[in-house]
């Protein structure tokens, strides 16, 4: 390792509280920050990995209201289950905090009370959205509008969600309240603004000439063209009544706004975790880097560093290797329209197959463009790739050592050329891989590790030990001992990246797993040694299980589709005296039978309290004759009857519609006598 750094300090984004989280979330921060995390502490070196559940803002009690239940409530319900995903996928953090914590309120107070008194902060009294009828100030996402910048109508009053821009709520064009659709008034309210202004010329110094080379050129993009649009003062404050009370005279009723308190959270983990936290923090000779998605840049690119800058005794963050977003079969992940693979889900589905999520999301990981998750993409990948080649080689290792030496490694001979070269690229693989993290790169690394089992599988395959088994029996010891040695580098080095087939690869080599230092020898496995039983790392995903998956989704489509179909507008009025003139009552069905040689109709005889009648019925899709007798239905009984198909209808049956095109009857919540009128 070339880098000089003393320790880490390593952060994935707060995840919202307001939801379980999904592959995007694990493709996009927690696995790259992950192995990050794994590779350094394989290379031995000092590190803090912290993270922790989002629980404050505007997203938590929109969610918390849609299910009626508190704020508080809800984020224990959520951070419970975010916690768990990320157990079940061994995210390694060091601690996974929560921001309700009572560290988090007082570092977060602190933090903000520092700044003020420090004179950081302007105070300015502005006209700000006023939901009437909500009673309520509209901060961030309960306003909606449209985004000036790329004309979504749905963008957020803090930020918009198509073209990424952050906004102000005043920027949005025909704004609307989310709490009760309200057109919003302006109303007077104090806040306390952050002038990013100020700090213009220094962020431009540090990023736009300072981090050109080392930065991704998504994330130094993005902040370029913030700087060179110019930054404005920011308001960090909200008149919410969720979240961390803001410690300044006159500010009752006011919480600090949730991008201010949030990474903050980075820091109060840090508390809880470790007595010498400021270490990790303020020390000059630690390296803070941040794991996050796009939308997040701004927010740990330039506010955050700038809050860091104004308190005047912290690091900046070294580097934030943002990823872009991953897509589901062609679609943008969401969580409203349910979009989404739930990890939690994947877990039921999937048992023991964590590494399998971990090694596809990370191989197709959308380190340099938006990239597709797709289902057959996820078989074949296990299948052609985990399977095939990394637990091909590794079972034929250990399943002929058991086989020709009861498990004892043996004794290498003389070495070929070909051994000497296969040695000789084993012993290049560690540093070709450390170099690609250590750049972000986890996809190429991902896949030379890969290429470190194919090169196991080929020269088992240019070898044939349990050919030459029967012809020179010598040989066989050196070729077995060499394949194991590649299966123990291959265990140091996939640690990072699958880490409970590490765990089980380890469990068959009897070995510990080794430091990132040791990967690469030609003897991590000294003969002698005895080896465990062998075990299948990666089983067979059939095709079943996969279209189960994808019919889950084509589910989701179609409920999707059904929320969103266009109602009809409005008739034109009619007096109560057109209405009137229609007599309609509750009958029951007597008798039901298919009309002959049609595919819709019914025909059915009705018991309308007046008599009993026939009615023809456009209602056969959906409806079989035997189960509709007996049901009570609404009947226009004064509609002049009508020849169908040969068969006088006297009245039609009132029917429902569906947006799928399904029907359903208008039926009375209780038993009504035969004949009861509608009105
Ligand atoms: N909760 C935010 C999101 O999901 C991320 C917060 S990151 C932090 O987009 F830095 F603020 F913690
Ligand atoms: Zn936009």
């Amino acid at each position: 390792m070339a880098e000089n750094y003393k320790r880490y300090t390593i952060t994935a984004a707060l995840p919202y509280a307001n939801g379980p989280v999904h592959i995007g979330h694990l493709a996009g921060v927690y696995i790259p920050a992950d192995i990050y995390a794994r590779y350094l502490r394989s290379q031995e070196r000092d590190v803090k990995f912290v993270c922790g559940s989002d629980e404050h803002g505007v997203p938590i009690t929109i969610r918390a209201k849609k299910e009626g239940i508190t704020p508080q409530q809800a984020v224990d319900k959520y951070h419970e289950i975010i916690k768990n995903s990320f157990e079940d996928f061994n995210i390694s953090f060091d601690i996974y905090s929560r921001t309700s914590s009572q560290t988090h309120a007082d570092t977060a107070s602190g933090f903000f009370k520092k700044l003020y008194e420090d004179g950081k902060f302007i105070e300015q009294t502005t006209q700000q959205y006023f939901d009437e009828k909500a009673q309520q100030f509209l901060a961030d996402r309960y306003i909606v509008g449209t985004c000036p910048k790329c004309g979504n109508e749905n963008a957020y009053g803090d930020q918009c969600e198509s073209c990424g821009t952050s906004l102000n709520a005043t920027d949005l064009i025909n704004p609307k309240s989310t709490l009760s659709g309200a057109v919003p008034v302006m109303r007077e309210t104090k806040h306390w603004y952050l002038p990013l202004n100020e700090y213009e010329p220094w962020l431009r110094e540090w990023i736009v000439e300072g981090h050109k080379q080392d930065w991704k050129p998504n994330v130094y993009g993005q902040c370029k063209s913030w700087i060179d649009q110019g930054l404005q003062p920011r308001a960090v404050t909200r008149d919410l009544d969720w979240g961390v009370p803001v410690p300044a005279p006159g500010a009752e009723g006011k919480v600090l706004y949730v991008w201010f308190d949030a990474p903050i959270g980075y820091i109060s983990a840090t508390k809880d975790l470790t007595p010498d936290w400021e270490l990790y923090w303020k020390d000059q000779d630690t390296k803070l880097v941040h794991f996050i998605g796009k939308d997040n840049i701004v927010f740990h690119c330039i506010i955050f560093p700038a809050m860091l800058k104004a308190h005047g005794d912290y690091v900046l963050p070294a580097n934030v290797p943002a990823n872009e977003f991953l897509n589901l079969e062609g679609d943008k992940i969401s969580t409203s329209r349910n979009w989404a693979v739930w990890l939690h889900e994947y877990m039921q589905d999937f048992e023991g197959k964590s590494d399998v999520l971990r090694y596809v999301l990370c191989a197709n990981a959308p380190e340099t463009k938006d990239n597709d998750f797709t289902w057959k993409d996820f078989q074949a990948r296990n299948n052609n790739e985990l399977l095939a080649i990394l637990g091909n080689f590794i079972n034929r290792a250990v399943v002929l050592t058991q086989k020709y030496y009861t498990g004892a490694v043996p004794e290498r001979g003389e070495l070929t050329e070909l051994d000497k070269e296969v040695l000789a690229q084993l012993q290049a693989f560690p540093a070709t891989i450390a170099d690609l993290v250590e750049r972000y790169r986890f996809r190429e690394a991902l896949s030379e590790l890969m290429n470190l089992a194919r090169l196991g599988n080929k020269y088992l395959a240019d070898t044939e030990p349990w050919k030459l088994i029967k012809t020179d029996a010598e040989r066989v010891k050196t070729i077995l001992n060499i394949a194991l040695q590649i299966s123990a580098s291959l265990n140091i080095l996939m640690e990072p990246f699958l880490p409970a087939t590490a765990q089980k690869l380890s469990d068959m080599l009897n070995l510990p797993v080794g430091k990132w230092a040791a990967a690469g020898a030609s003897d991590l496995l000294p003969a002698g040694h005895t080896i465990g039983t062998p075990a299948l790392l990666f089983e067979k995903i059939e095709d079943a299980a996969v279209e189960a998956q994808v019919q889950k989704l084509l589910d989701t489509k179609k409920a999707n589709q059904a929320d969103s179909a266009v109602v009809e507008p409005a008739k034109e009025n009619i007096t109560f005296d057109e209405f009137s003139k229609m007599d309609i009552r509750i009958g029951t069905i007597l008798e039901a039978e298919k009309v002959a040689k049609t595919k819709k109709l019914l025909k059915l005889k009705i018991d309308t309290g007046l008599d009993q009648r026939t009615v023809v019925s456009g209602i056969a899709e959906f409806f079989k004759p035997e189960e509709i007798i007996g049901q009570q239905v609404s009947i226009l009984v004064n509609l002049a009857p009508r020849d169908i198909k040969g068969i006088t209808s006297q009245g039609m049956i009132l029917m429902a519609e569906n947006a799928d095109g399904s029907l359903a009857f208008v039926q009375p919540s209780k038993k009504i006598v035969n004949g009861g009128g509608v009105r």
